[in-house]
């Protein structure tokens, strides 16, 4: 049986029509989790729900325990991870309220608990990463982003930074030169501690806000909310329309 983990993160703090049938507050032997774990059905599907920076929103990037919030999601039995993140725009394309499955990742995070493995290491737990995201999941959110005739980019680099401040234009301009289409501050080491799991993790990102430099102005937390509530919205459908 098929259980799907959904890890959501800014302005996707619960899954509007996830019917609930358990709720569990999980400690780890890395620590306490994010918030209580939601076990459900959503549209027919037996999904699992986690609340990234804390229900009321309280953990910031550097907060998170990562490695509590993905060995809770491991020790529940789930075969999946759907994470969901509000990102800023760095190419031309990835215009506020643009959706995109990423295909590539660069870290620029630093002091973070990344590996299960800090303690007793092997060397066979050099996972590979040359792919950080599972192609098979990223196909499923590609397809049921068709389905639900939403609009969805089906690929691009995710540049992790540490937060919790936005970048600054150079930084943002060195982040262009090195590749990166999207930046955001909790896509690592989520994406690596589920592959040293062996979980098929992918993302979906949302696009709140055009990166550093790249439009006039300030950025601004109001103009995110206006684009996180239609946009998060559009991903709960693109979620429902994956999982079918
Ligand atoms: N930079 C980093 N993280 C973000 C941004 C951004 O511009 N917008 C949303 N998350």
């Amino acid at each position: 049986m098929s259980m799907t983990a959904i890890i959501g993160g800014t302005g996707f703090t619960d899954l509007d029509g996830l019917n609930i049938q358990r709720e569990e507050i999980l400690e780890t032997c890395w620590g306490a989790v994010s918030a209580p774990v939601l076990i459900g059905d959503f549209h027919g599907h037996e999904v699992v729900f986690l609340a990234r920076h804390a229900p009321d929103h309280s953990l910031p990037p550097h907060k998170i325990n990562y490695r509590a919030n993905i060995q809770a999601l491991k020790t529940l039995g789930v075969n999946r991870i759907i994470a969901v993140n509000a990102v800023g725009g760095i190419t031309e394309s990835m215009d506020s309220g643009v959706i995109c499955i990423p295909d590539q990742i660069i870290d620029y995070t630093s002091n973070r608990e990344h590996t299960f493995f800090s303690d007793d290491f092997e060397v066979t737990n050099h996972i590979d990463f040359t792919m950080p995201y599972d192609e098979m999941l990223r196909q499923s959110l590609i397809q049921g982003a068709i389905k639900a005739k939403l609009d969805a980019k089906q690929g691009g680099v995710y540049g992790c930074v540490n937060g919790p401040r936005l970048e600054t234009a150079a930084e943002i301009l060195r982040m262009e030169r090195d590749g990166c289409d999207l930046t955001g501050m909790t896509g690592m080491p989520e994406a690596a501690l589920a592959r040293e799991f062996g979980l098929p993790y992918a993302s979906i990102c949302l696009v709140v806000n055009r990166a550093a430099g790249k439009a006039i102005g300030e950025i601004t937390i109001d103009a995110m909310r206006q684009v996180l509530v239609e946009g998060m919205q559009k991903v709960r459908q693109l979620i429902a329309a994956s999982l079918i």
